[in-house]
């Protein structure tokens, strides 16, 4: 089901003839005066010509350009990649974001290429790791449902970084973890990528099994039986109008000396139908992501587990499909949920909310020190803020960490409020609380139900808790840029494993 081939990463600091590769990529700045050429590592009087040049090969340093040049007898290449790196300054450093968008767009563009020498400027290992990161997550393809690949050209398979930190200790970590990160954010896009024939809460709950092999993590599973035995009424009552019974899954990682626990919550609808509240046709299909959510948690875990951090982290996947049917949740029916609060189904297509609280109820009787739950969970979150950038609401100390993790890893996240306003238009008539509320600013109405799921620690406190909509982030219907395919992104995996780092160190 995650067929990914992974890319493999390694570093030179002279001698470009050795890596026998097939192509070179130098950065392209786009400069206050006109298109530059990033530090590289040709002769300079092959590096002159080529300034010379560029205007006239119509190279701009525009983000996402791609200009293909014949090699020169020193790289040893037969070509020489020219890739825009966006608006930079002369002489001015390039941020991890631009360095891992270049390395990721010339690698995803460079497909059919066999072994690609990335030539970006490398001042320090931060801006290795973003160069071999962007490689990683750049070199990917989804061809699982082609009945033939022919035409289709494979992702590079070898990215060789030149920088003079080549023989830095460091390194060979460095590396390693770009590759444990781009595994988790491709094995992310290919779990969303699948369509929903062939990914259902039991195909889910077996790729989770699948990809957990081989690492130090716990998989448990609770089918429909255990599930309503139990008292999840949110994932049953979510899950009753499909033929697809629903799971709960936990992958757990526990290493020895961890410093602080914490648990993901992930909302994993196969298929978002709306149910009995249909949703319209059109694009309906991209409702094959809303479980994307459930796929980063995961994903989030195991690469803990694979680089080994000394923090307990915890993946609850909540997963249904939302489908209209005989058996389905009807508008106005009541649902006890994971831990007996009741709730009344005003709109069958507002079901993340009630998965996620039976996920956030059993995530807080093991009382970690924060919750971070992650959803595609309202259409609002992409009004408020867009295609890219993903809502974060909750208690500050864990919003903060997050944005300054998020800021780190490059990905796009912005705080939003939680205002108590909206806790009263979630009022039921019959139930403790309805599953919609005020329709302006319904993200953080969405986040204001899940609040009220939030369990207390032995101490009695609220559980710092976090919740990040990423609706639109998780999934690009437009033109693929930088590293980013068409489709399922990976997003927030990088953020979340950032965090979990952060939580090791302090
Ligand atoms: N899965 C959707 C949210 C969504 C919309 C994700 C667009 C990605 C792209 C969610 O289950 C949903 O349908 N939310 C409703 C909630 C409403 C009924 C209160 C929405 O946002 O319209
Ligand atoms: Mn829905
Ligand atoms: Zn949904």
């Amino acid at each position: 089901m995650v067929k990914n081939v992974e890319i493999g990463l390694s570093a030179i600091s002279r001698d470009l003839k050795k890596a026998a590769a097939d192509a070179i990529v130098i950065g392209v700045g786009q400069g206050s005066d006109g298109p530059f050429l990033l530090e590289n590592p040709l002769a300079a009087k092959s590096a002159e010509a080529l300034t010379e040049s560029l205007k006239a090969l119509g190279a701009t340093g525009a983000a996402d350009q791609l200009l293909r040049l014949p090699g020169l007898p020193e790289t040893g290449t037969s070509i020489i990649a020219l890739v825009g790196a966006g608006k930079v300054d002369a002489g001015g450093t390039l941020t991890g974001e631009v360095l891992r968008r270049a390395a990721g767009s010339a690698v995803r563009q460079l497909a059919g290429t066999g072994t690609v020498i990335l030539a970006l400027p490398t001042a320090t290992l931060g801006d290795v790791a973003a160069v071999a990161e962007g490689a990683a997550m750049g070199a990917y393809s989804f061809t699982e449902y082609r009945s033939s690949t022919e035409g289709l050209k494979e992702p590079v398979r070898k990215a060789v970084i030149f920088t003079e930190l080549a023989s830095d200790a460091a390194l060979p970590t460095v590396l390693k973890r770009a590759g444990v990160i781009g595994k988790a954010v491709n094995a992310t896009r290919s779990l969303v990528n699948q369509p929903p024939s062939h990914l259902f809460p039991e195909s889910f709950a077996d790729a989770a099994k699948e990809l957990s092999k081989g690492l130090p993590v716990k998989v448990t599973v609770w089918d429909e039986k255990r599930l309503e035995k139990e008292g999840f009424g949110g994932i049953m009552g979510v899950g009753k109008g499909s033929s697809r019974q629903p799971r709960l899954v936990k992958v757990e990682y526990s290493p020895a000396k961890a410093t602080a626990k914490v648990a993901l919550v992930g909302k994993g609808i196969t298929f978002d139908t709306g149910g009995i509240s249909l949703k319209p046709a059109a694009n309906m299909g991209d409702m094959k992501s809303d479980m994307a959510g459930a796929a980063v948690v995961l994903n989030t875990v195991l690469a803990a587990a694979g680089l080994g951090l000394p923090v307990k982290a915890t993946a609850w996947l909540c997963i249904a499909e939302n489908m209209p049917g005989g058996a389905a949740s009807r508008p106005a029916d009541v649902l006890t949920m994971f831990g007996g609060k009741t709730v009344e189904v005003l709109n069958t297509d507002a079901e993340g909310r009630l998965v996620m609280a039976d996920g956030i109820v059993a995530a807080s009787e093991e009382f970690p020190d924060a919750i971070i739950d992650v959803a595609t969970l309202t259409g609002a979150q992409l009004i408020a803020l867009g295609n890219r950038t993903a809502g974060i609401m909750g208690a500050d100390s864990v919003t903060g960490p997050l944005k300054v993790a998020a800021d780190r890893a490059g990905e796009l996240v912005w705080p939003m409020p939680l205002p108590e306003e909206l806790r009263p238009s979630l009022d039921s008539q019959v139930a403790d609380l309805a599953n919609i509320g005020e329709r302006h600013g319904g993200m953080m109405t969405a986040a204001v139900f899940l609040q009220e799921f939030v369990g207390k620690d032995k101490a009695g406190d609220t559980i710092p808790w976090a919740h990040v909509d990423i609706a639109g982030p998780s999934f690009n219907n437009a033109s693929p840029y930088g590293y980013t395919p068409k489709q399922g992104t990976g997003c927030t995996v990088r953020t979340l494993v950032s965090y979990l780092e952060d939580r090791a160190d302090s």
